[in-house]
């Protein structure tokens, strides 16, 4: 946990932002896996984390707005669980740690928001995610199951937003950790990577890691020499030589925040000229992107720079074809690369995306794009110094996608299909992928650069 300053410092601000009523932060509880007692591993939610940091199940936070008071609600261990437990701290030791004064046991909770209720004040909570916290919430304030919703507040949420989307110095040592982490699993991939291994070899190898430094991995690790299934979870295969493994894997150190990496290598060890030319594209694209961030500057213009330098270089190579302005406008493009340029990142990989992408990533000045392709850029809008962002282009080529555009002649203008299909069908797919932190004046990569030129990553795979 960061100093108690830092929360209650956290907690002053949103006090600060947010008028009226009171704010429920649930924390997450234990989730059953195959039967009660043998549970997931236990993540709790992330902006429980940002301002009451108590990493420990079946907690609630209130702060209300009104009186400044805060409360954190909680059962004490009993006997029975401290057995099989060790000894437990008591709900007043564990709010004390974050410079909570008041606490209540947990059966107190549903008669102070009856009371709130009853009284009128507002109720400000976060849209609920988990199934268990709709049931949780509603048997609280007796209400119906379909009413829990009508509690989510946008002005707690956009508040929320503002304050994480900017991340201080302690969060930023902590993703600097993750990051060191994610050079590590990274690094170990390359290396294990050869033609007769399988994909889960190396995928659990890669888990090991983050789970040897005391987090878990940030999102299940997506790691394939099928690597045109933009999310491919399945390891089941043994590597073949002329084949591309793509890795997209993260760490969370032990207080949740994330890293989130992609690298791309030969299972052979070395690329092959038609591999280099695919990949020097995607680096390319990925090093324009980064040398474009910073301050006020919206994301959605770096995602639309970054797929000029793909359209450029897939027209260079005979697969693209036409004006590369209007290929981009028109979302040629977007068959190669069906997905946004990246996102923000903090305590989620795929930063307070439960709290709504677009409240996220979009505001009034910034609207969410209806095209294939644009339409999956979770970031469109003015990024700020102290942002945590991805940069993921990539180039995949996915041949039902491929196929459908030309059947239906999508973009026919921009794009050499025949071509397309009869030589890069099996190619496979390609994403390279870094953590950048906003500075005043640019950005900076986040620790050191996991290996990313053809060099560096055959110089790796070599060691
Ligand atoms: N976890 C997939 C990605 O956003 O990179
Ligand atoms: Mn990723
Ligand atoms: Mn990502």
């Amino acid at each position: 946990m960061f100093k108690k300053d830092v929360y209650i410092e956290r907690r002053n601000r949103l006090k600060d932002k947010l008028k009226g009523g009171l704010v429920l932060l649930l924390g997450n509880n234990e989730a059953a896996f195959n039967y009660p007692d043998n549970t997931y591993h236990f993540r709790q939610d992330s902006s429980f984390l940002y301002f009451f940091g108590l990493d420990v199940p079946n907690l609630a936070g209130i702060i209300d707005l009104d009186s400044g008071k805060e409360y954190l609600f909680g059962n004490d261990f009993s006997i029975g669980d401290i057995i099989w437990m060790g000894p437990q701290p008591k709900i007043k030791e564990l709010a004390a740690e974050i410079g909570v004064e008041n606490t209540e046991q947990l059966d107190q909770l549903g008669n102070y928001l009856k009371n709130a209720k009853n009284q009128n004040r507002n109720i400000h909570v976060l849209p609920f995610y988990r199934g268990d916290s709709v049931i949780q919430f509603s048997n609280l304030l007796e209400i119906h199951q379909s009413e829990a919703n009508d509690y989510v507040s946008v002005e707690l949420i956009k508040t929320i937003v503002d304050l994480r989307s900017v991340k201080d110095q302690y969060e930023i040592e902590e993703i600097t950790k993750a990051c060191a982490i994610g050079y590590k699993m990274h690094t170990t991939a390359m290396k294990m990577a050869k033609p007769g291994i399988y994909e889960q070899e190396i995928a659990g190898t890669v888990e090991g890691i983050a789970l040897a430094h005391g987090g878990m991995l940030s999102f299940p690790i997506i790691l394939s020499q099928n690597g045109e299934t933009l999310h491919n979870h399945y390891h089941g295969n043994m590597l073949q030589e002329g084949k591309l493994m793509l890795t997209d894997t993260g760490s969370e150190t032990s207080m949740h925040y994330a890293s989130d990496h992609t690298r791309t290598v030969p299972v052979s060890g070395k690329f092959t000229q038609k591999q280099k030319d695919i990949y020097n594209i995607v680096l390319a694209a990925n090093n324009h992107a980064i040398s474009l961030i910073k301050p006020n500057v919206a994301y959605r213009d770096i995602h639309l720079e970054s797929a000029r330098i793909l359209t450029e270089g897939l027209t260079k190579l005979g697969l693209m074809k036409g004006n590369t302005e209007d290929a981009v406008r028109e979302g040629a493009h977007a068959m190669f690369m069906p997905h946004g340029l990246g996102h923000m990142m903090g305590l989620d990989v795929h930063d307070m995306e439960n709290l709504g992408e677009d409240y996220v990533g979009y505001n009034s000045e910034f609207k969410r794009s209806t095209q294939f392709g644009l339409s999956g850029l979770r970031l469109g809008r003015k990024i700020q110094e102290g942002f945590v962002l991805t940069t993921e282009p990539g180039i995949y080529f996915i041949p039902d996608l491929i196929k459908k555009w030309k059947a239906e002649k999508i973009n026919a203008d921009f794009i050499n299909f025949d071509k397309v299909l009869e030589e890069y069908s099996d190619f496979g797919g390609i994403r390279l992928e870094d953590d950048v932190l906003v500075t005043e004046t640019g950005s900076q990569n986040i620790g050191k650069r996991i290996p990313i030129t053809v060099e560096e990553v055959e110089d790796t795979m070599k060691s």
